[in-house]
């Protein structure tokens, strides 16, 4: 057959006005059934929606509606139970669901599109999809955060070396690195949130572009599938695409912040760092080498953020220069948004899962603390506030004596007193007292700082707002 056979006949649903069928590669660009039939319980809600409405406005007899709910009721439960023929030929999940429709329930199927285009059904369908997807993402969000606090409660005084440029810089603990992330997955809930609450407007009613003439009610449908509102313009109903640009923006940050921790879960078990273990359910071994245990979980959640953000960049590109209203580009919106739901559920359930599997190695954390001279912060801040230095030259003081511990390779605790006298003579002994890792944690009391008690508290504060 050649690709420009047109012996087949045309389509049923809107061949009207052509004598031949599609090309075979016509056919083949032109479906999206292979994956737009993720949105088949939306297209099932939104019709029957329709339908209702219609009979209330008189548009259809009530046994219409009644034949077309027990039909679609029907086909829901059909393709739940696998046992729904999808077709190519048949385009989209719009079209296999109508043309099902007509084979159970005949004549009133074809009455179900009156006063809807496909264009406001594909825009109502996934909203409603993208809207449940938020509702799971924040699920586990939460989840993920309760994890978390549980963990920064058990270790809110566990000793381990805060890094900057990955360099010792002073000391922290673990609980209170977990609760920075508490934080982060806090506002990536409330972007999503931010942008459910924009998304949650039904473009059901504005037909193709421009509205209809059937005496419609747009806020019956609105209403009766959870929307807040119908969406004001028929024009930007149909061609708008925001609600999935703002659910992959969304989704992209958030996958920044797996990636930064799954990248801290894989430096903290390397041999290098040894901070932490994951047990057997979170590692996998090496075919060559025996003593391997990887962390591929994180290794992946740490990759998928890659996937996330290239679907971002695809439907900013595909919607960038579509003139209004709908453009059949706008059908290449579905497959970054459902990929990019599947590796957010997939990475927040293994971040859960090795949040909630990881057992901290506290000698390793604590020995790596003590490394860097990690207390000299608190070595200048002693200069200034007992000696009363100036900061800048309190930082040039203990500056030297760091250069003389480290030529002698000493760590501050250990240089003795008099030599440090013998760099400035007004130091006393009480400086004996900052130098220590674990005074160094327990006086950063300062609203959001480390100190234990504050992890503590903040712990508590983040599970009222949170959980
Ligand atoms: N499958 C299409 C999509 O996802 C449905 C809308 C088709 N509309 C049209 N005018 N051809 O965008």
């Amino acid at each position: 057959m050649s690709p420009n056979d047109n012996s087949k006949s045309s389509n049923a649903h809107w061949g009207g006005r052509f004598t031949g069928g599609p090309a075979d590669i016509m056919e083949k660009i032109n479906a999206s059934i292979a994956f737009d039939r993720r949105l088949f319980l939306q297209d099932i809600a939104g019709s029957r929606a329709h339908a209702d409405m219609l009979v209330a406005q008189d548009i259809l007899t009530p046994e219409d509606g009644k034949a077309i709910n027990e039909g679609l009721e029907l086909i829901s439960q059909e393709i739940l139970a696998g046992n729904f023929s999808f077709s190519e030929k048949l385009e989209d999940i719009h079209m296999n669901i109508e043309s099902r429709l007509k084979e159970l329930i005949g004549e009133p199927a074809g009455r179900l599109h009156t006063a809807r285009s496909r264009n406001d059904q594909v825009a109502t369908d996934f909203r409603l999809w993208v809207r449940d997807s938020l509702d799971d993402i924040d699920k586990l969000l939460c989840k993920l955060q309760s994890v978390l606090i549980d963990n920064s409660e058990k270790y809110a005084d566990l000793i381990m070396p805060g890094y900057t440029h990955l360099q010792t810089a002073q000391p922290i603990t673990f609980g209170h690195h977990l609760l920075s992330y508490v934080e982060m997955f806090g506002r990536d809930r409330g972007r999503f949130s931010d942008c459910r609450k924009r998304l949650n407007e039904s473009p059901l009613g504005a037909g193709a572009l421009a509205g209809t003439t059937y005496p419609i009610d747009r806020q019956h449908t609105a209403k009766s599938l959870g929307f807040d509102r119908p969406m004001v313009n028929s024009l930007d109903a149909v061609s708008d695409r925001d609600f999935a640009l703002e659910f992959l923006s969304s989704a992209a940050i958030t996958m920044t912040h797996i990636s930064r921790f799954s990248e801290e879960i894989i430096l903290w078990c390397s041999d290098s760092f040894g901070f932490i273990e994951l047990s057997d359910s979170f590692t996998t071994g090496s075919s060559m080498m025996p003593q391997k245990r990887n962390p591929d979980a994180a290794e992946l959640s740490r990759a998928k953020s890659g996937r996330v953000f290239g679907n971002l960049m695809t439907l900013l590109s595909v919607m960038k220069a579509l003139p209004l209203a709908y453009s059949k580009d706008m059908q290449e919106d579905k497959e970054p948004v459902f990929d990019s739901m599947d590796s957010l559920l997939l990475s927040l359930n293994a971040i859960i899962g090795m949040v909630d599997d990881l057992k901290p190695i506290p000698e390793a954390m604590y020995m790596a603390a003590q490394k860097g001279y990690p207390t000299a912060t608190d070595l200048a801040d002693w200069l200034v506030t007992s000696v009363g230095l100036p900061f800048r030259e309190a930082h040039k003081v203990t500056g030297k004596i760091v250069k003389a511990a480290y030529d002698k390779n000493l760590s501050l605790e250990d240089f003795p007193l008099t030599e440090m006298q013998s760099i400035d003579r007004r130091i006393t002994d009480d400086v004996i007292s900052v130098l220590s890792i674990e005074s160094s944690i327990s006086r950063r009391t300062s609203e959001g700082g480390t100190a234990p008690e504050n992890v503590l508290a903040s712990a508590a504060i983040a599970r009222k707002r949170y959980l």
